[in-house]
């Protein structure tokens, strides 16, 4: 700025010296040309009067010439003879103009002799400068002389200066006027500018169109400067997940939605009310995630007391005592938990996503169950929220059409999906009769997360294949009928420190407590699984590694004692069933084989187990082993890794589950490949303490940084950018959907 300003004042200085200059040489022009028509007028006028005079008293003629001279441009007149002396002149006349100088220079030759013309000049005295003008006189042929009038051309530079001056004030005015004015004008714009800018990104809702291009750059760049901030090391906890949602969110409530409710308040046989926490991952999750944000849980009362413990609204403040966030409980009956949740949800969806191989049942009947459960659940959702842009996390597989129909009714709502289990590839997604309604269902999501970038690709691969949209590899979005979803990997994690962890007792109290419950010999290694009893957490294919483990190993028959814990699950389907048999049926076969005495190698412990007893396991056992055939996450793994505070233990983790990306120093293992499971449990119970600990030293870092706290603050914080970017673009964003639909 200051260099263009400067550039301008160089400028308009040479234009000013340059300007003065015509000025100079024009206005010197016409002052001579003036000063020579006005002596050659008084001369000529005066010329006869002279002649007549020339011979008479010396006294009229010096009279006539102060006459000439009364001119207040005539500073003095002198009269020469022809041989160029002094006949007559003014008083003061000067010396440097005398009749022989002048007279010398005004003659020319002619025909031998010399004439007298008429001479004009510019000449200089010591007092400025002076205009000359001769004029030779003649009576009746003769030459009797001249007459010489100077002058005074003092005016033409005083006339010079004042214009000179008066071309710089007005050059110097058009200068202030012409850097000054569109100074101001851009400052006040500036102003205006920077005042609606702040406005619109502290979430005015509206804008110009001229603004869209600059507010889109400042939100992506302040997006990703928050997301620095926010990928600092810095340790995420419950704190710094509140700070996110009140500095970035405006401490907007959040509303979560799930099938599952983080509370069961069920009757006991005696009649008393007790609250359960139900065998869900996405419980486990999402649970310290709610503490810490607040807001509403809307999720499906399953519990025998759920109904007698919520208000007239159906709420119900938790956790109890502490009362952070309400569960709005949704009551289904019978129809639709069969229709919706066990047969279209859990025998339909379920077995598709997984590779677990069980056949898919869709049926019209449980899909029409399935819409009209997800459309109660979701007029639920807009019935609890309180603002037009509400915060609301859609959790699972239950609720694929859900955020289709929040967006109907609340359009500007940032709805988040997250996907808890597995997505098929676009092949396997084929299977679903209602796949393109499925999809379309979960593309009126703001983000859909994965717990992987691969079942991100998957997801992105069905949509290209099924629906008509845009896919917007380079971002991972799906433009469709107007509206963009972002498609992100969020791996879930666990709260940090976990809070049964912190109340638990020590690993080795927990190890006593077992030991002595399960009548165990001082010398004895136990290995646990903890599990819903479900056909994809590959319960059979572990059992039979542990009894190749005995088979392989003699050693440790009569030492090694595996302990399941498997909490029945969607009991009323076949599936289910049928493995809780085979895995009963196996437990005795092997517990046949190699038990002897009190000893028994397999402990099948078939009961929903509250989180503190699980914590006991896993804190008492030599080795955990997690041998999912396919899962999305799996947070027994970290559940296990994040209860040995004493560094001790050994994770043995299914490579089909998205936890083997992160828990890398687990052993490793392919769950259907029998025999090397079984080694890497022979491997497990020969490992060193050092390297245990220096494996879970690595691993607990891992959860350490990465829990749920950050999972949550990650997914919360790209909602954030977006809610800005839309503020700033909603309207544009209409008015070009006709442009972008698809
Ligand atoms: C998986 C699903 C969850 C579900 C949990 C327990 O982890 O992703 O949505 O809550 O299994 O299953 P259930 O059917 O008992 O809720």
């Amino acid at each position: 700025m200051a260099q263009i300003v400067l550039t301008l004042i160089v400028g308009l200085a040479v234009l000013t010296w340059a300007a003065s200059g015509v000025v100079h040489t024009t206005a010197r022009s016409w002052f001579e040309r003036d000063v020579t028509s006005r002596s050659r007028l008084a001369l000529t006028s005066a010329r006869h009067s002279l002649v007549s005079a020339w011979v008479g008293d010396p006294k009229i003629l010096h009279a006539q010439l102060m006459d000439l001279a009364r001119d207040e441009r005539v500073m003095a007149v002198e009269l020469c003879n022809a041989d160029l002396s002094v006949r007559a002149r003014t008083d003061a006349f000067p010396d440097d103009f005398g009749c022989s100088i002048v007279g010398s220079r005004a003659r020319v030759g002619k025909n031998g002799g010399y004439v007298l013309h008429e001479w004009n000049a510019v000449s200089a005295l010591p007092s400025g400068r002076v205009y000359v003008s001769v004029m030779p006189l003649e009576w009746e042929g003769q030459e009797l002389g001249f007459v010489t009038m100077l002058h005074d051309m003092s005016f033409i530079e005083r006339r010079e200066a004042k214009a000179r001056n008066f071309l710089l004030v007005a050059f110097g005015i058009l200068a202030v006027l012409a850097f000054g004015v569109p100074m101001f004008v851009a400052k006040r714009a500036r102003s205006d500018w920077s005042i609606e800018l702040r406005r619109i990104l502290r979430g005015g809702a509206k804008h110009k169109r001229e603004f869209h291009p600059i507010v889109s750059d400042v939100v992506e760049l302040a997006g990703q400067m928050a997301n620095d901030r926010e990928d600092a090391p810095a340790q995420w906890n419950a704190e710094r997940l509140k700070q996110v949602l009140n500095r970035r969110l405006f401490g907007e409530k959040v509303i979560i939605v799930s099938n599952r409710e983080p509370y069961v308040h069920v009757f006991t046989e005696d009649g008393e009310v007790e609250v359960q926490h139900p065998a869900s991952g996405l419980v486990t999750a999402l649970e310290p995630v709610m503490r810490a944000c607040s807001g509403v849980w809307v999720a499906h009362g399953s519990g025998s007391a759920d109904r007698a413990t919520v208000d007239r609204k159906d709420h119900v403040s938790v956790p109890p005592g502490e009362n952070s966030y309400d569960i709005r409980r949704i009551w289904l009956s019978e129809a639709e938990e069969q229709g919706y949740y066990y047969v279209f949800s859990n025998e339909g969806l379920w077995p598709l996503c997984h590779i677990a191989h069980a056949s898919p049942i869709f049926r019209s009947a449980d899909w029409r169950q399935y819409k009209a459960v997800n459309q109660k659940f979701a007029d639920a959702v807009c019935d609890e929220a309180d603002s037009d842009d509400p915060i609301i996390l859609v959790q699972d597989y239950h609720f694929a059409l859900a955020p289709a129909m929040i967006r109907k009714r609340l359009p500007a709502a940032t709805v988040i999906m997250f996907w808890h289990i597995p997505w098929p590839n676009a092949e396997r997604m084929g299977i679903c009769p209602w796949r393109d309604e499925l999809l379309t269902g979960l593309l009126g999501s703001s983000i859909v997360g994965f717990h992987t970038q691969l079942h991100c690709n998957n997801f992105l691969d069905s949509v290209d294949r099924y629906l008509e949209a845009r896919l917007d590899r380079e971002e991972n979005a799906v433009v469709a009928r107007g509206h963009r979803t972002l498609v992100r990997p969020y791996p879930i994690s666990l709260e940090w420190p976990v809070r049964w962890a912190e109340t638990a007792p020590s690993p080795e109290e927990c190890r006593a407590q077992i030991w002595r419950e399960f009548n165990l010999k001082p010398d004895a290694f136990l290995g646990v699984g903890v599990d819903r009893l479900d056909y994809t957490k590959g319960i059979e294919e572990r059992l039979m590694a542990v009894e190749l483990l005995l088979e392989r190993h003699p050693e440790y028959r009569g030492r090694f004692t595996f302990a399941q814990v498997a909490a029945p699950s969607r009991t009323k389907i076949d599936r289910y069933r049928e493995l809780n048999e085979a895995v009963e049926a196996l437990t005795e076969r092997i517990n046949n084989r190699f038990g002897h005495g009190e000893y028994r190698p397999i402990i099948l412990l078939r009961e929903h187990h509250e989180p503190p007893d699980v914590f006991r396991y896993y804190r008492a056992a030599d080795l955990c082993y997690v041998s999912s055939l396919h899962d999305g996450m799996n947070l027994v793994a970290k559940e296990f890794v994040s209860a040995r505070s004493d560094r001790k233990g050994v994770l043995i983790l299914s490579e089909f589950t998205g936890a083997a990306k992160e828990l890398t120093e687990a052993l490793i293992v392919n769950p259907y490949d029998v025999e090397t499971s079984s080694e890497a449990m022979a491997t497990a119970l020969r490992m060193p303490i050092s390297e245990q600990m220096d494996r879970m030293r690595s691993m607990r870092s891992v959860l350490s940084q990465f829990n749920v706290y950050r999972w949550a603050g990650k997914m919360l914080g790209d909602a954030a950018r977006l809610r800005s970017q839309e503020r700033v673009t909603g309207r544009l964003a209409e008015r070009s959907s006709i442009g972008t639909a698809v």
